[in-house]
């Protein structure tokens, strides 16, 4: 089998004459697979009931004979103007009341029965018409998830969502603290979704609003793929997660939802720091993924996101998409194919350049192409040896570290994690992430970077984790409330204080930077940290305890109550016997039956490897060379 190479086709934007180019060029690319239809609602049913599939029908055909399979989507992500003009009410609204327009994409409200309804029906005509084209891979419902409503629809499905949490009101009162500020409900209808208010909203009732959503969503998504599932057994059905600063669905939980993990990645750095991120990205992916293997569905050849947009430098678009193979993901998938002339997205790089195909970049896309023809696709088993240390990572308690009134507007918990990924991956330690109630005992240590948010059967698990002799790395406001953003009383932080054998009297966020002996910059935050059983690693200049350790049971727990920079997070996890022997920039992936290095610097480095490589066919004699990347059997 081999890996899935390919993009986001959308041949409705050109003319006709274009799309046997396209074949050819796909054909010359090394391209076998192609997403087609995201965004091809209005072109597909261009009045209500009426169907336009000649033009599809034509285009996969084509792909077909070409010997290019399709990952073919439900265009529910952008419903048609004429939709939008017949049921104003599917229309989006804000948080401040806004009833918005079509004109972009995404512009509906995921709980109105008129777009479920209409989502349904074309996903049933898709799948009528095109379950036996020899064309359909995969299913690609929807397009990155993500559009929150807050209109008259939305607030009865939130109810209902409550209802089904909470059962009661009194609960559901107790649950949201309404005792303050006199929100105390007396009626479920009094319960709206957190729309614009006069000061700050409450805390518990955003944080359920947004797991309301990504429930609803994952509801749009389960009814589209169980039609799919009954007209077309054995077709995966996926969605493409969008990642970066924007987590608008519990990935947990969906993931065990999808039939193929997919996601979205678009580093916002440069460089080695596009490189950091894009090993955090296909972490995060493989994860979630439980192992198995999953698929980068998008990625550009440029970077598109950050104040410049730009092309990748040579050797960037292979040695990211490397990163993604060499971590289990099928394939190497682009947005978009062919670089489009106009619309919204008209400067966003293709594989094929406005260019043309004379040019450094689709040079390059062909270049991949061979190389990723030459590197089986893994098969089913989970392909990536398992990593010694987890990151816990849960959207919950991203999501309430973005809700209101906190005591730091400076507290980052994306930040946070990225942090531990990059000084882990930057020592060549190989890190996946868990979610905080996951099975832990397999892994040598587990870092939890600002989880302000753990629930009781967390904590226990946490707890367990360490008594049976695990290492924890916890690091400032982890632990401080409880599912529903309630503090822990008694001294923070309540659901960690224990094991971590200290009790943080206050906390005192930063406002200029200080420095602690042998730990270096620490900025943002600095909390008063009692002892209770942890001996002190480093101090405050004023003296108290700025990391500490403690064992416990038959483990260890570290906790860092300021933010450190990197150098010294990196002490701290030196400390705690996490230091690695990587080379800087050079990354080694094992998976079971072959490893995976990628050289990020400019210089020749030394990589433990020995053997032929797969891609090129040539010796490699632990060397690697600059920019360079091999693929070695075990
Ligand atoms: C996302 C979307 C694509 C496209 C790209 C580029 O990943 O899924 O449709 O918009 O971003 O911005």
């Amino acid at each position: 089998m081999r890996l899935w190479y390919g993009g986001d086709y959308n041949p409705e934007q050109w003319p006709e004459e274009v799309w046997a180019e396209d074949v050819a060029l796909m054909r010359r690319a090394g391209v076998n697979l192609v997403t087609v239809g995201v965004f091809s609602w209005s072109r597909l049913e261009p009045s209500e009931g009426r169907y336009t599939f000649g033009w599809l029908d034509r285009v996969l055909d084509l792909l077909a004979d070409g010997g290019i399979r399709v990952d073919l989507a439900v265009p529910t992500a952008s419903p048609p103007p004429w939709f939008s003009l017949a049921h104003p009410d599917a229309l989006t609204v804000t948080r401040d009341g806004v009833r918005l327009t079509h004109g972009s994409r995404d512009t509906y409200c995921v709980s109105a029965p008129a777009y479920r309804e209409a989502s349904l029906r074309i996903t049933r005509a898709l799948g009528e018409r095109y379950r036996d084209h020899p064309a359909l891979a995969i299913w690609h419902v929807h397009n990155e998830y993500g559009t929150p409503c807050h209109c008259d629809h939305a607030a009865a499905a939130f109810r209902a969502w409550l209802r089904e949490r909470y059962g009661d009101l009194d609960a559901l009162n107790e649950a949201w603290t309404t005792a303050f500020w006199g929100q105390h409900y007396s009626d479920w209808a009094q319960i709206t979704p957190p729309r614009a208010t006069q000061y700050l909203p409450n805390p518990a009732q955003a944080l359920d609003f947004r797991r309301f959503v990504s429930d609803e969503m994952l509801a749009h998504f389960t009814e589209q793929r169980d039609l799919l599932r009954e007209l077309t057994p054995g077709v995966p059905v996926t969605t493409n997660y969008v990642l970066a600063g924007w987590a608008s669905v519990d990935h947990w939980k969906w993931s065990r939802e999808v039939d193929l993990v997919a996601v979205d990645d678009y580093p916002t750095g440069r460089g080695m720091a596009a490189a950091e991120q894009t090993a955090f990205a296909a972490d995060l992916a493989r994860s979630w993924a439980g192992g198995r293997p999953w698929l980068l569905m998008e990625q550009a050849t440029g970077y598109v996101l950050g104040p410049r947009a730009s092309p990748k430098e040579p050797g960037e678009i292979a040695r990211h998409s490397l990163q993604h193979v060499a971590r289990g993901s099928k394939g190497a998938m682009f947005f978009q194919w062919r670089a489009s002339r106009g619309g919204a997205e008209q400067w966003h790089p293709g594989m094929l350049p406005h260019t043309g195909p004379d040019s450094r970049v689709f040079r390059e896309v062909c270049a991949l192409g061979e190389a990723l023809e030459r590197i089986p696709a893994p098969s089913d088993e989970p392909p990536v040896v398992e990593a010694e240390v987890a990151i816990l990572w849960d959207e919950e308690a991203w999501w309430a570290v973005q809700g209101p009134g906190l005591p730091s507007t400076e507290i980052d918990y994306l930040a946070a994690v990225e942090q531990a990924h990059r000084v882990l991956w930057r020592q060549g330690v190989a890190a996946c992430f868990a979610h905080p109630s996951h099975d832990l005992p397999a892994y040598r240590a587990v870092l939890v970077p600002s989880l302000y948010l753990i629930s009781d059967e967390a904590a226990r698990n946490l707890a367990a984790y360490v008594e049976g002799g695990g290492t924890l790395v916890a690091s400032f406001f982890s632990g401080i409330a409880d599912e529903h953003t309630r503090i822990r009383l008694g001294g923070y932080p309540g659901a960690l204080r224990e094991i971590l054998g200290i009790s943080v009297e206050e906390f005192r966020p930063l406002a200029d930077p200080i420095e602690l002996p042998e730990f270096g910059r620490a900025t943002v935050w600095s909390e008063v940290v009692h002892l209770d059983g942890a001996e002190v690693v480093a101090r405050y200049p004023g003296g108290g305890p700025a990391v500490t350790c403690h064992r416990h049971g038959g483990g260890t727990a570290w906790y860092v109550s300021t933010r450190l920079d990197d150098p010294g997070y990196a002490r701290v996890l030196a400390r705690a016997g996490l230091a690695g022997s990587g080379i800087p920039g050079v990354e080694v992936v094992r998976q079971r039956d072959r490893v995976f290095a990628v050289n990020h610097t400019e210089d020749e480095q030394p990589v433990p490897l020995h053997g032929t490589d797969l891609i090129t066919g040539r010796p490699v004699g632990g060397k690697l060379g600059p920019g360079g990347y091999v693929v070695v059997p075990l």
